[in-house]
């Protein structure tokens, strides 16, 4: 519909209809307004395959929907690094929806994964902003290329499940812009979301509904979205504020009771009718969206998806270790299957996501018929203490075999939505298995079916360690797959895995004190921080092995040096080196070695899957600009690109770069300076304009560069000089004076100062 169509509707509305309009008619509708053929929309979680609540509603994921397809979390999604994959699988969930008139998808839920116990981890992306955008931005296209709304959650600094609805997320204005809302920013900016969820909790003590800088003047007036902004299910505080900041819809209703307010603040004057109606307008534009696009055609095919999911799963599986190339396993090898998850996967978490599956193909269902295959279940996941009868049963079936592959990983209790997990470790009857079994056999391999890292205390034991994620229903037929060598596998880890939980940078201060959670640890979350550290961890961010190997080419650059205004293009060959046909994830990292201010040592800017058939080159170009190089620079609250080196670093890993290039770029911004009596000498000499105008003013001897041959122990001299500069470094100006010579006044630097400050 028109803005002009929308507007004259919302003319002919009473105050009344109008403030009921910002609040869902019931758990998962919009009100209609029949006297004026304004249609209801429907909305339904989501993400990661359609949670259609008939009858009983509710967002903790108690009562029943429909039967539908669940596809890999976004845990797994993410480590596809597959963009067009993903887009297909939001194309399925669009078709989904459409055939079941579902107008908007909650998801995808993009909260950085800032420590391995959010309880939701397993819905959310990764650790770093570029990769849970970009793939959160592909479900988003894919999605909305059906014409159905996504609503990209839960915006801003959901990062923990402990008191999600009362907690504020402290974060510095760098922190928040180059990690937290860098996760929003691309998909929104590139994907035109049409809707975006607020989260329950406080940013900076503001709740997001209430947050009038995130929800209207970044959202809205830098990024230029243009859907409407709904509540978390409950997340409105106080109704009228928020409505004025930007929240358009609460859901899922207040009972009536906070439109009443909306009317009352209307007719008292403390509300402007307009921010009424332009939530109104922003609202119906997206129910008019979905409409006037239903396709009646659409239809919900279980089975169709179901493949979609398997293929899907085939890319989110991450072959962590293959020692002595354990894998892939023989079809007519002898091998014991143990652990509950195998002939029952855990596939997906607990809460709003939780999906009721149409069907489950385990990977016990796919090996059974071998006839060389055995199944022991291993361990009870609903205890942590061992289970003697079925552990002797499992190691005594691995070792009548030639392997054992258990599938283990963390029960259902430990991960959902609602609370945070309580430590990193995978309970201990199930470490205490793979420890019993690779003790009596060597080809040992763990399947891992998880949300987020756990402890690996038996990692050096076991030849092989496949991360399946919460891999969707499929997720068995594409373990067994890649087990028998039949799918090569690709996935890439989307977050570091530290050795242990004490490790990980927000560890020491994760969930905060009471309701205040300060994200000390900056900018500096995953891989950030244990680069910065050098530190050892047990698997790195981007890492993940291939049955093929790959090699890469010397990058070539289309440019040495460029300005911040313009762009550099970098293409490089990969070729696969083994005898499989295979699928590389080529990561290219921004590092800036010269940089003035406290930076990661490099950081994601760049990937692009590639498949090779054995022997064959592809070529890979990435196209960089001024925010590849920039940091968000605090005094003109802005991205900065400092000029000076940069290096670009291709690889297979953040701790495998492989090939790396230089460029300069030059910054074309203008810093404002600040300069004044107490600003140290050493600031200055790094400014050529600085420069230019105290030094013949202040005439110091050690500026005074000496001509060769000038000095009679030249030697000597220099070091004098040098040690004299370091010294003055650190001065402030008004104490330069007592070492400059030439009688300059303390007004003249100042007069130059403030011409310099402008
Ligand atoms: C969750 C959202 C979800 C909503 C509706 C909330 O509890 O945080 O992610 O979309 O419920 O089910």
């Amino acid at each position: 519909m028109t803005r002009e169509g929308l507007r004259e509707r919302i003319a002919k509305m009473t105050l009344e209809e109008k403030a009921a309009m910002c609040s869902g008619a019931d758990f998962w509708h919009t009100e209609a307004v029949e006297r004026l053929g304004i249609p209801a929309m429907m909305v339904s979680d989501g993400p990661h395959g359609l949670r259609k609540q008939d009858q009983e509603a509710d967002n903790l994921g108690v009562n029943d929907s429909i039967r539908a397809v669940c596809f890999p979390a976004g845990c797994g999604t993410a480590a596809s690094f597959n963009r067009e994959l993903i887009r297909e699988m939001g194309e399925a969930l669009g078709e989904e929806c459409q055939a079941e008139g579902v107008g908007v998808i909650l998801g995808p839920a993009v909260n950085i994964k800032r420590s391995p116990l959010c309880g939701r981890n397993f819905e959310y992306y990764s650790e770093d902003p570029y990769v849970a955008s970009e793939m959160a931005g592909a479900l988003i296209c894919g999605i909305q290329s059906k014409n159905v709304g996504t609503s990209i959650k839960h915006f801003l600094a959901n990062n923990q499940e402990h008191r999600r609805m009362s907690s504020s997320s402290e974060i510095d204005e760098r922190t928040l812009r180059e990690i937290y809302l860098a996760a929003f920013e691309g998909a929104v900016r590139k994907q035109k979301p049409w809707t975006v969820m607020c989260s329950y909790n406080r940013i900076n003590g503001v709740y997001a509904a209430q947050n009038k800088e995130m929800l209207t003047d970044v959202l809205r007036g830098e990024w230029g979205f243009d859907g409407f902004v709904v509540s978390d299910w409950g997340a409105v505080n106080d109704r009228v504020p928020d409505l004025e900041a930007g929240l358009d819809l609460e859901m899922p209703s207040s009972g009536g009771v906070n439109d009443q307010l909306i009317v009352e603040a209307v007719r008292d004057g403390r509300l402007k009718e307009e921010v009424l109606d332009e939530a109104v307008e922003r609202i119906l534009n997206i129910v008019y969206r979905f409409e006037e696009n239903r396709d009646k055609t659409a239809v919900f095919d279980r089975d169709k998806d179901h493949e979609l999911a398997r293929k899907v799963a085939e890319e989110t599986c991450v072959l962590l270790k293959n020692e002595d190339g354990v894998l892939p396993l023989k079809e007519q090898a002898k091998v014991a299957f143990i652990g509950k998850y195998a002939a029952k996967p855990r596939y997906q978490g607990g809460g709003s996501s939780h999906i009721n599956s149409h069907k489950v193909t385990a990977a016990w269902d796919c090996v059974k018929g071998l006839g060389t295959v055995t199944y022991a279940e291993g361990f009870r996941d609903d205890v942590d203490e061992t289970d003697e009868a079925l552990l002797k049963e499992a190691v005594e079936s691995a070792e009548q075999a030639e392997a054992a592959v258990i599938f283990a990983g963390l029960p259902d209790a430990f991960e959902s939505e609602g609370f945070d997990r309580a430590h990193m470790r995978m309970p201990e009857c199930q470490n205490e298995l793979i420890r019993r079994v690779a003790a009596v056999q060597p080809n040992t391999i763990v399947v891992l079916h998880n949300g987020s890292p756990v402890e690996m205390p038996w990692a050096d034991q076991v030849k092989g360690i496949l991360e399946a994620y919460l891999g969707g229903q499929a997720v068995g037929a594409a373990v067994a797959d890649i087990l028998y060598g039949r799918v090569n596998p690709s996935g890439k880890l989307p977050e570091s895995f530290p050795y242990q939980l004490e490790d990980n940078p927000s560890y020491l201060y994760y969930q905060g004190e009471g309701d205040r959670v300060e994200y000390r640890e900056g900018v500096f979350v995953g891989y950030r921080y244990y680069d910065k550290k050098k530190m050892a961890v047990r698997f790195p961010f981007g890492f993940g092995l291939s049955y093929t190997t790959f090699a890469y080419s010397e990058p070539k650059l289309s440019a040495q040096r460029i300005k911040d205004t313009d762009t550099v293009t970098l293409r490089v060959d990969v070729t696969n080196t083994g005898d499989r046909a295979g699928k590389e994830t080529v990561q290219l990292y921004v590092s800036a070695p010269d940089s003035r201010v406290i930076r990661p040592v490099r950081e994601l800017r760049g990937f692009e899957k590639v498949e090779l058939a054995p022997g064959e080159t592809k070529m890979v170009s990435f196209v960089l600009d001024k925010r590849a190089f920039a940091y968000w620079n605090t005094d003109i609250h802005d991205w900065y690109a400092e000029s000076g080196r940069y290096l670009l670093q291709v690889g297979s890993s953040s701790r495998d770069i492989v090939v790396e290039q230089e460029v300069y770029v030059e910054s074309t911004a203008k810093l404002p300076r600040h300069y004044t009596m107490d600003t140290p000498f050493g600031d200055l000499m790094d400014d050529p304009e600085a420069m230019e105008l105290l030094k013949p003013l202040m005439k110091i001897d050690f500026l005074e560069k000496k001509e060769d041959g000038d000095t009679t122990d030249a030697a000597a001299e220099a070091i004098t000089a040098e040690m004299k500069e370091a010294m003055m470094k650190y001065m402030p100006l008004r104490g330069t004076f007592s070492f400059a010579s030439g009688g300059v006044t303390p007004q003249q630097v100042r007069e130059a100062l403030d011409k310099l400050n402008g």
